[in-house]
C-alpha cells in the first residue's frame, strides 16, 4: 500500500494522540506529536526566563534548541530537547499554563512548522496537533478532526494526571483546558480549525479501543475509496 501522511488536529485531551500513536503502529507510520514540541519550546523559554514579548531573545533562543523524538526501552516515545529527556516535564502543569502563549508567537510557530514539514518529506507520518491540516500539512491524505464533550476531556486528562502523582483538582485541569482552547484557537496565526477536507470524529462516548478502531476504518475507507472512485 503506498504511504501517505495523515494530520490529526483536535482539542486538548480530546483523544488525538491515543488515536494518532495507535495509527502509527498499526501502519508502522512514524507517529510526530506536535504538542510535544510546543511544549519543548515552553520549557525551555521557562527555564531560561526568556521574555516572550522581545522578538529578538525568542528567535536567538529558538536557534538555540534542537528537538527531536526516541523511544526509550519499552518503546514509549520521548522528547529529547538539547539532548536531555524532558519528556515528564513537558506534561507538568507550569508548562501547561504557558504552552498555549508561547505557541501563538509567530517565529515559534514558523520553526515549528519548518521542522514538521521536513520530518513528513518521506511520508508515512501520523501527525497529531492544531493546525496540521490546515498549515503544516494542508496536502495530507487523510485529516481528522477529533473532538469530544468538554467534562468528558477534563475528566480524561484529570484521570492522567493523577496517575502520574500530581496534586490538582478537577476544576484546576477544566480551567486548564478551557482556557487553552480558547487561545489555541482565538490567536491570529494559525488558529485551532477543522480543515474543510477533514472528517470530523467526537470521542465522547467511545472507549480507547473504539476510538482507534473507527480511525482504522476510515484510514482503510479512503483506501477503498480511492481504489475504487465514484464516478
Ligand atoms: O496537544 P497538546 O495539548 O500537547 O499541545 C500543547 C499546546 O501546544 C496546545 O495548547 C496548543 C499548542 N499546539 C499548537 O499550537 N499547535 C500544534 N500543532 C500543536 C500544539
Amino acid at each position: 500500500m503506498k504511504r501517505i501522511n495523515i494530520a490529526i488536529d483536535g482539542f486538548s485531551s480530546s483523544g488525538k494522540s491515543t488515536i494518532a500513536k495507535a495509527l502509527a503502529k498499526a501502519l508502522g507510520y512514524i507517529f510526530i506529536d506536535t504538542g510535544a514540541m510546543y511544549r519543548a519550546v515552553t520549557l525551555y523559554f521557562l527555564d531560561r526566563q526568556i521574555p516572550l514579548d522581545d522578538p529578538q531573545a525568542v528567535s536567538d533562543a529558538l536557534r538555540q534548541m534542537q528537538i527531536r523524538f526516541e523511544r526509550d526501552a519499552q518503546g514509549r516515545q520521548r522528547t529529547i530537547l538539547n539532548g536531555r529527556d524532558v519528556e515528564d516535564e513537558i506534561r507538568s502543569m507550569r508548562v501547561a499554563r504557558a504552552v498555549s502563549q508561547v505557541a501563538a508567537i509567530p517565529a515559534v510557530r514558523r520553526a515549528m512548522v519548518h521542522q514538521q514539514r521536513e520530518m513528513a518529506r518521506s511520508k508515512g507520518v501520523v501527525m497529531d496537533g492544531r493546525d496540521i491540516g490546515t498549515v503544516v500539512l494542508p496536502d495530507a491524505e487523510l485529516k481528522l478532526f477529533i473532538t469530544a464533550r468538554p467534562e468528558v476531556r477534563t475528566q480524561r486528562r484529570y484521570r492522567e494526571l493523577l496517575e502520574k502523582g500530581l496534586n490538582i483538582t478537577p476544576e484546576e485541569v477544566a480551567e486548564n483546558l478551557a482556557q487553552r482552547d480558547y487561545i489555541d484557537s482565538h490567536r491570529e496565526d494559525s488558529p485551532l480549525r477543522q480543515a474543510k477536507d477533514a472528517i470530523l470524529l467526537d470521542t465522547s462516548d467511545l472507549s480507547r479501543e473504539e476510538q482507534v478502531q473507527k480511525a482504522l476504518q476510515l484510514v482503510k475507507n479512503r483506501d477503498t475509496d480511492k481504489n475504487h472512485p465514484h464516478f
